[in-house]
């Protein structure tokens, strides 16, 4: 699951991307993420943080978060722009995470990247790491079309779109009960783009 493909365009990355949020209402679903966080035991960990943008707005909105991620140049990155947080090498699977308390998680466009036989392998692991009711926000970009995902074009590196029913099932088998998402769709991009929360049941 390495990411040759982050490591070489991180830099690009971050010139494109200079802030967390391109829509306004990631930055609602990001909020309404921190509010239902806001009070738990643990530490929140950003799966796939990339540039750390994220993992620093949560942190401003009141959570104790360290971002993860398997590309060691968008890590540089998230380091140099915060050095104060806490970034740590590792993949979804959260292999490399120390033995923390996991308050919740969340996975903004990064599960895309992982091949769609191995997200429901990362759920079970992630499901036997959490404890009953720990919140997840993941992020993807959508497909209207029911079944399984699709694999698109994406610049960077191989990914799928999901249909959000599909991922919410995926959830459900591995132990997870959706609460609420919201999809979205902005002329300026060519998909929907789903958030889902859900928790470990
Ligand atoms: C589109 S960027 C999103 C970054 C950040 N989550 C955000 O919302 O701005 C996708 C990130 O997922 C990371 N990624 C790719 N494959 C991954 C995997 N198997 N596990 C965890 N993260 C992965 C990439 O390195 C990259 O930093």
């Amino acid at each position: 699951m390495t990411q040759p493909g982050y490591d070489a365009m991180a830099d690009l990355y971050a010139a494109t991307f200079p802030s967390a949020y391109q829509f306004p209402i990631e930055q609602h679903a990001a909020a309404a993420f921190a509010e239902v966080v806001s009070g738990r035991e643990g530490v929140t960990v950003d799966v796939g943080c990339g540039l750390g943008h994220v993992t620093a707005d949560l942190v401003g909105r009141g959570l104790d978060v360290i971002g993860c991620d398997p590309s060691v140049m968008m890590l540089d990155h998230a380091r140099r722009t915060y050095p104060d947080l806490t970034f740590i090498e590792g993949e979804a699977t959260l292999a490399t995470l120390p033995e923390i308390k996991i308050a919740a998680l969340i996975a903004r466009f990064s599960l895309i990247h992982v091949e769609p036989t191995q997200v429901a392998e990362v759920l079970k692991g992630w499901s036997e790491r959490l404890t009953a009711d720990t919140p997840v926000l993941i992020a993807f970009q959508a497909s209207d079309e029911p079944g399984p995902p699709i694999q698109f074009d994406h610049a960077v590196a191989p990914a799928w779109r999901w249909h959000p029913d599909e991922f919410s099932r995926i959830l459900r088998q591995r132990g997870f009960d959706e609460d609420w998402r919201i999809v979205y769709r902005d002329n300026s991009y060519r998909f929907p783009v789903g958030h889902l929360l859900a928790h470990r049941r």
